[in-house]
């Protein structure tokens, strides 16, 4: 297993962290607590130490499944406990959700609680409320780890200029920094190399991908069909819940589907792999959040750092997957930026140049 350090930290966290989402039935398409453990137990022994939750997953079990097994296999030294607020825990009252302080102060503790631990390693807004200032969440959170609850923060599902908000304030204020974004990435949704791969590597963050597989889709398993789509799994049991991450029965997605499925074969690896292989791989993702119900499907997965994707692979995988551009992202082609350097070539600058010249404290950035 590969480590990597979340965003400007000195965490090291390994580069295909676990998704606990599927821990506890209580959804209808997670797994028992026995086959929880199995999951956790063979991600463990595979040398991972990114464990993934929130206080929202399967109604609390997550979280207390996941506090158990770290208890029971006394690995909490060892383990990397992600945890999240924003939803309700309370129906009818606005303050028992949400990322206000009073909801944040209140989660906090309820998460630590069902976990079983007096820290977080990583704790992160789940999802924009929409009303919350940047600068409440973020002098929140920096409070948090002054207090010793937390020690690392991070958003995840809030758009692009909020997070810029948060992390220049917290920048200027001099306060805990954002070291990760949690946001949905796969060949199924790229939506986010729009604005957040440049927010990571300027803002000093990182990406930590959410739904590699998108639910399953890109494992091969379902099918085109008259409803939209067919086969057994998550996808088909939330068929109509409403939820737009499980919209993902569409003629696009079916195309990158039936690429993929080539390109698979051609490597010799299940469609699985090369699905987490190419996410793991793209500018700025620091770790990959697999979810698995089944062992097998887990142990699949975690072999899917073991092989390159070559070029020549790599792009037509790229290019059934490329997201529809819209402005102002046009605006920035290579066919308009052409009218602004007179044709000129200006290329990105060879990594030696960044590792050479960069000067720390005198403002010289050259990134
Ligand atoms: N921040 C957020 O808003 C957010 C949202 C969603 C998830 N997450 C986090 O991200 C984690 C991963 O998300 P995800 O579960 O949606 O990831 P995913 O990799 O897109 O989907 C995982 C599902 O795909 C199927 N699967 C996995 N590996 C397979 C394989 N090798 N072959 C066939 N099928 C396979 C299983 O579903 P079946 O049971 O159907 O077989 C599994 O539960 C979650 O556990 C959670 O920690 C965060």
């Amino acid at each position: 297993m590969d480590y990597y350090t979340l965003g400007n930290t000195g965490l090291k966290v390994s580069r295909l962290a676990l998704g606990t989402m599927t821990f506890g039935d209580d959804w209808g398409w997670g797994a028992d607590e026995a086959s929880a453990r199995q999951l956790f137990d063979t991600y463990l022994a595979a040398g991972g130490n990114f464990f993934d939750t929130a206080d929202l997953y399967t109604n609390g079990n997550s979280e207390r499944m996941l506090g158990q097994f770290v208890r029971e296999t006394k690995s909490r030294d060892r383990v990397v406990l992600a945890t999240k607020f924003s939803y309700s825990a309370e129906p009818g009252n606005p303050n028992a959700g949400g990322n206000g302080r009073k909801n944040i102060l209140r989660a906090v503790e309820g998460s630590l609680q069902r976990l079983g631990t007096d820290y977080i390693d990583l704790y992160l807004l789940h999802t924009w409320d929409q009303v919350t200032p940047a600068a409440e969440v973020m002098h929140t959170l920096d409070t948090l780890v002054r207090s010793g609850k937390v020690r690392y923060v991070g958003l995840s599902d809030v758009p692009a200029w909020y997070a810029a908000q948060a992390q220049t304030l917290a920048q200027e204020r001099h306060l805990e920094p954002i070291s990760t974004l949690q946001l949905e990435y796969s060949l199924a949704e790229r939506s986010i190399e729009f604005e957040y791969t440049a927010l990571a590597k300027h803002l000093g963050t990182s990406i930590m991908v959410w739904s590699p597989l998108a639910s399953g889709l890109l494992s091969g398993k379902y099918k085109p069909s008259q409803n939209g789509g067919a086969g057994s799994g998550r996808l088909s049991t939330v068929a109509d819940s409403g939820n737009p991450a499980f919209d993902k029965f569409t003629e696009k997605n079916w195309a990158v589907v039936a690429e993929l499925e080539q390109v698979a074969q051609a490597l010799g690896r299940s469609m699985a792999q090369v699905a987490v292989n190419w996410v793991v791989n793209r500018p700025g993702v620091a770790a990959v959040l697999v979810g698995a119900t089944k062992l097998h499907q887990l142990e699949d997965n975690l072999g899917a750092l073991e092989f390159e994707i070559p070029p020549e692979l790599q792009q037509r995988l790229d290019r059934v997957s490329r997201p529809a551009i819209h402005f102002p992202y046009t605006f920035f082609e290579p066919g308009l930026q052409g009218m602004i350097t007179g044709g000129a070539t200006v290329g990105d600058k060879p990594a030696s140049y960044h590792s050479q010249v960069r000067v720390e404290g005198e403002g010289a950035g050259v990134e």
